[in-house]
């Protein structure tokens, strides 16, 4: 597998992140739902408050550089304060099927686990096998019964599992 690495999110990756999200924008909504354009509009704004997450170590906000330094995706750990995190990624269309997220994964819950957490959270639609298999691969267990037992993806309700990592140890 080319290497990938992951680098938590600067201002600078701005016109880099935007064009990945521009680039991939239906190839995402079709798996978790559309954006809508104020995401994009708004772009500068939001990025400039998950860069001050980072900097106050409420959240671990990576892009995911391969080793041509582009692009190829996002791996987040929103709300390591919480102490419970939830675990979020996306891999550009064109850059999937090379293991990129299930290494970008066991990267950032490393981060997490030299941060302090101990557990994590993740969820994805039902017939999301890709997302079951990095999840999996990187020892989380699927957690049936407790949790909301479906994800609004742009108003359809599809049919969610949720997962849960105990991190420190080795996966
Ligand atoms: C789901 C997603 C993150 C997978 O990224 P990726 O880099 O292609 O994943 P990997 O290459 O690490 O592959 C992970 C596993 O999924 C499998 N896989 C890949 N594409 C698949 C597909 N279309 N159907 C079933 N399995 C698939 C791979 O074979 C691999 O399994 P293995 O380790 O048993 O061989 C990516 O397609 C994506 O960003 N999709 C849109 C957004 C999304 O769904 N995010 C996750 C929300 S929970």
């Amino acid at each position: 597998m080319p290497p990938i690495r992951i680098v938590l999110l600067t201002t600078s990756d701005q016109d880099d992140l935007l064009a990945f999200e521009q680039t991939n924008r239906e190839f995402f909504a079709k798996a978790v739902g559309d954006r809508g354009d104020a995401f994009f509009a708004e772009f500068p704004r939001r990025l400039r408050s998950l860069v001050d997450e980072n900097d106050q170590g409420r959240s671990l906000f990576f892009v995911i550089r391969d080793a041509l330094d582009d692009v190829v995706g996002r791996v987040n750990l929103a709300d390591i304060d919480t102490g419970e995190p939830e675990l979020g990624y996306r891999i550009a269309e064109a850059a999937g099927g090379r293991g990129y997220a299930t290494e970008a994964v066991r990267l950032a819950i490393r981060a997490a686990a030299a941060a302090g957490v101990r557990r994590v959270k993740a969820k994805a639609t039902a017939d999301n096998h890709a997302s079951h298999q990095v999840l999996l691969a990187n020892g989380f267990r699927r957690l049936d019964g407790g949790e909301p037992a479906h994800l609004d993806v742009d108003g359809r309700l599809l049919d969610a599992v949720h997962f849960e990592a105990q991190v420190g140890a080795p996966v």
